[in-house]
């Protein structure tokens, strides 16, 4: 469960604006004033997000001899979501505030404080004071003060009057108010977190269908497509990535909780223990199995594993279905929070599609002679939270030379750009001409640029922001002895490479950082 450890080396509003400012992330329809819960990627995030993307489907899928990949679509039939259980219990507790700013809360996360009630009384003419019809809960006379200033004077028409607050006595108790203006909440009510939209030309006789929730259940219903047509026996996984909406009541920080997001799920598909043969994995060592790969897929590409940490849910807050779940919490500089969910759904949702669909999905295990339902392990991640935590996990401030660099210490594999060069004088042709073939050169290979839009240091400083491992230099020298210079990253190292090896030496550095596959 989430807890309120603080870091001390970045704040969220520090990545915010680094990635407003180096094109990695903008809020969506800017220009418009932005959309609630949706964020863009611009060039560098754009191409940060594919590298995290294909990081998680080579590890997932292509490194791996028992994994197949599948793309379904967005939309799905409308039963899917009766038979997955969404339609009925996707839903979250929703209040809103019965103060001045009628803010809107997931009630569950609200967290329960000891207040006192606080009257506002008009004091202006002291002859004739007058308490109004407003009720403000604080745990302290300045709290309640400042929500009065912040929310209530204008509400109340109070602006340029003498005001009086005062606790009323015996009013203290323990219980969940508005933490923006001090106002007592409506009681929850359930809320679907699924969007809508309709499917033909004519709205009043199209069908409404659901903009998928999560990317799961595409998987579920292609289970017997994928697995017969990839002639899989158990075990085996179906790997998918994309799009997915939820009607957050509170998006909030960044894109840590958005309403249009990205997944990584895959449903792994293994045999229940009494069906397994002597040697093989159990369900329950599966789970086990996926707990750790996928912790040590974020430590394999250069996640701080002090910043990762494991949280079971507690057996009694399991849905019925599950026999275990487990989160992999990252500490991002909100606090401890869930980065992805493995889980262990026994048989549940194949069994849903299949009294639904009147499809028989059992499996036939030869080596039994016998159908049953396979039981799945699912490790499902937030593509978003993922970039998000390995930008916080990167971010360095160092002093260099009295002056402070900021490094975005990436691996090398999600760097968004692996190579600059950067002829040192942009207006001598020869050094623009070798340099700009140089990126060519290596263009071919790794995602590298050509720059000559500042001075060195300031082209430098650009390039370590957005985390490129290394920057090449064309300089004077370069006429005569062929070489460049190639500084890297981190330690700010330079040597001096011949022009025609560069390519040879940046694809080998990049090849020895692959990760290395997962023990399987
Ligand atoms: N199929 C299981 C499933 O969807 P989930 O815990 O609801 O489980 C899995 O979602 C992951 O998707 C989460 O761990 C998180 O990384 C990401 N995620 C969920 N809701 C999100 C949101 N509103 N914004 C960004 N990422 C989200």
């Amino acid at each position: 469960m989430a807890d309120k450890t603080q870091r001390s080396d970045v704040t969220l509003d520090t990545i915010v604006s680094l990635c407003k400012r180096r094109g990695i992330i903008f809020p969506g329809s800017d220009i418009y004033g932005g959309l609630q819960g949706t964020f863009d990627y611009g060039p560098i995030g754009a191409e940060l997000k594919r590298n995290v993307k294909d990081a998680w489907w080579r590890a997932m899928v292509q490194d791996r001899f028992d994994i197949e990949g599948i793309d379904s679509c967005l939309l799905l039939h409308p039963s899917v979501w009766k038979a997955s259980g969404h339609v009925e219990n996707f839903t979250d507790p929703l209040c809103d505030s019965l103060g001045p700013s009628r803010k809107r809360y997931r009630a569950d996360h609200i967290e329960e404080a000891e207040c006192a009630r606080f009257l506002v009384i008009d004091v202006t003419d002291e002859a004739a004071p007058r308490t109004l019809e407003a009720e403000i809960w604080a745990p302290t006379k300045k709290k309640a003060k400042e929500f009065f200033q912040q929310w209530w004077e204008k509400a109340l028409g109070l602006e340029g009057r003498r005001v009086k607050l005062e606790e009323v006595e015996g009013s203290r108790t323990t219980g969940r108010f508005s933490p923006d203006d001090g106002g007592r909440l409506t009681e929850p009510r359930m809320f679907n977190l699924m969007l809508t939209t309709t499917l033909g030309p004519v709205e009043e006789s199209s069908a409404k269908v659901y903009l998928r929730p999560e990317t799961a259940q595409g998987i579920f219903i292609n289970f017997d497509n994928a697995r017969t047509t990839a002639r899989r026996k158990l075990p085996f996984g179906i790997a998918q990535q994309g799009k997915s909406f939820r009607n957050e009541i509170t998006p909030r920080n960044f894109i840590f909780r958005t309403r249009e997001f990205e997944q990584m799920e895959m449903e792994f598909f293994c045999k229940p223990v009494e069906f397994c043969q002597t040697g093989e994995r159990t369900d329950m060592e599966w789970f086990e199995y996926w707990r750790n790969e996928r912790l040590d897929w974020f430590v394999r590409l250069g996640i701080n594993r002090e910043n990762l940490r494991f949280y079971d849910h507690p057996k009694e807050k399991l849905s019925h279905y599950s026999r275990g779940t487990t989160d992999i919490e990252y500490l991002y500089p909100i606090g401890w929070q869930e980065l992805e969910g493995i889980a262990h759904r026994g048989n549940f949702d194949l069994t849903q599609h299949m009294e639904h669909s009147g499809k028989d999905l059992r499996y036939f295990d030869p080596e039994a002679n016998t159908h049953y339902v396979p039981y799945v392990i699912e490790p499902a991640v937030g593509v978003d939270r993922t970039v998000l935590a390995f930008l916080c996990d990167a971010y360095r401030e160092e002093e260099v030379k009295d002056r402070k660099r900021v490094v975005l210490a990436l691996h090398k594999h999600l760097a968004p750009i692996k190579a600059a060069v950067l002829p040192l004088l942009a207006n001598r042709p020869e050094l623009v001409e070798r340099a700009h073939k140089l990126a060519a050169d290596l263009k071919r290979h790794m995602n590298a640029v050509y720059d000559d839009t500042g001075a060195i240091g300031k082209l430098y400083r650009r390039q370590d922001e957005i985390g490129t491992p290394w920057c090449i230099t064309v300089d004077v020298e370069s006429l005569d002895d062929q070489a460049v210079t190639i500084r890297e990253r981190d330690s700010m190292e330079q040597r001096r490479v011949p022009i025609d090896r560069v390519v040879e030496v940046l694809r080998a550095d990049l090849e020895a950082a692959a990760p290395a596959p997962a023990a399987q």
